[in-house]
C-alpha cells in the first residue's frame, strides 16, 4: 500500500525538472499544502468529489457577466492576502483593495466633473479631488477609471435594465491633478449568492454583504497601478464585508449638500452630497 506521505513526496518529485525555478516553487507549495489540508482534515472521497462539484459549477457560471472564481478569491480572503503581500504600504501612498468581479474594460471617457450616470436614480455624489505623488505634487493627465453600483444595488454589468455605460467612466487629471464627476451615492450590496459562493455563505453563517463604496483604478505612467475603493462612512458592514476589503484610510465622508447650495453641480435639482478624496501614487510600473 502506497503511504500517504508517498504520494506527495512523488508529486513533488514530478516537479523537479521544471526548468522554471519560479513555476516550480509555485507548484511545490501548491501540492505541499494542497495535500497537508487533504491529509490534516481527514478528507473524505465524497468531499472531494463535492468540491470538484463546486468547482465545476464556477466554471459554468463564469463568463462576461459573471465571474464567481473572483468572489471564491474574495469571499475566502485570497484577494485581500495577494494584495497585502503586493503593496506594503510604500510611505503615504493611497491604500490599495479589491478589484472585485464588476470592472469592465472600455468605460468611455468623460469630462471633468461629468455625471457618470446614464439614467436617472440615487442621491448625486460629486467625488472629486488630486492625484498626488508622495510629495504632494499634482499628476497631471493620470487616468482614473471609476465604477460604482445604482441605487437598486447593481452595476451595470450585472444589470440588463441598465445601459452598458451606466455609473462607469473614465477621467483624467487635470495640470493641477484635480479630477471630479458626478456619481450617485453608493449602496451596500451582497456579492451574488446565488452560485456556489452563496452557498458557502449561507451554510457557514456568514452574510454576503459589502458597504457601499466606490471603485477607482488608477493609472499613471512612471507610477505603481492603483485598484482602491472609496468607502462611505456612513454605511452598516463596514465592520464586517463579505470581502475582507475594508481599510480604514480608504473611508470618506459623504457630506449631505442642499439643492440650494451655490456648489451644486450642473444637472443637479435636489439634494445631492459630496466627496473629497486624494489619490497619491507611488513610484514605480504596473
Ligand atoms: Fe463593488
Amino acid at each position: 500500500m502506497t503511504s500517504p506521505d508517498r504520494i506527495t513526496a512523488a508529486v513533488l518529485a514530478s516537479f523537479d525538472g521544471c526548468p522554471d525555478a519560479r513555476l516550480r516553487e509555485l507548484l511545490h507549495g501548491l501540492v505541499a499544502h494542497l495535500h497537508a489540508f487533504a491529509a490534516e482534515t481527514r478528507l473524505a472521497e465524497r468531499e472531494w468529489q463535492a468540491a470538484i462539484r463546486i468547482l465545476t459549477e464556477s466554471g459554468r457560471l463564469t463568463g462576461d457577466e459573471r465571474q464567481e472564481f473572483i468572489l471564491w478569491s474574495d469571499a475566502l480572503g485570497v484577494s485581500m492576502l495577494v494584495d497585502a503581500l503586493a503593496h506594503s504600504g510604500a510611505g503615504g501612498a493611497t491604500e490599495s483593495t479589491v478589484l472585485g468581479p464588476f470592472w469592465a474594460a472600455g468605460s468611455p471617457r468623460r469630462e471633468y466633473g461629468a455625471s457618470i450616470a446614464e439614467q436617472a436614480g440615487g442621491t448625486p455624489a460629486w467625488v472629486h479631488g488630486r492625484v498626488l505623488d508622495l510629495d504632494r505634487r499634482p499628476i497631471a493627465g493620470a487616468e482614473l477609471d471609476v465604477w460604482q453600483n445604482a441605487e437598486n444595488r447593481l452595476y451595470a454589468v450585472q444589470d440588463p435594465d441598465a445601459p452598458e455605460a451606466h455609473l462607469r467612466g473614465r477621467f483624467r487629471a487635470r495640470a493641477d491633478g484635480g479630477y471630479a464627476f458626478l456619481g450617485v451615492r453608493p449602496v451596500p450590496y451582497p456579492i451574488p449568492d446565488d452560485g456556489p459562493v452563496g452557498r458557502m455563505l449561507h451554510a457557514t453563517g456568514r452574510h454576503p454583504w459589502r458597504p457601499a463604496h466606490l471603485h477607482i483604478k488608477v493609472t499613471a505612467p512612471g507610477y505603481r497601478t492603483l485598484v482602491t475603493h472609496i468607502f462611505d462612512a456612513d454605511s452598516p458592514y463596514l465592520d464586517s464585508d463579505a470581502v475582507f476589503a475594508v481599510k480604514p484610510s480608504l473611508v470618506r465622508r459623504f457630506a449631505p449638500r442642499a439643492y440650494d447650495d451655490p456648489e451644486r453641480p450642473a444637472g443637479v435639482s435636489g439634494d445631492w452630497c459630496s466627496v473629497q478624496n486624494d489619490v497619491v501614487l507611488a513610484p514605480g510600473e504596473g
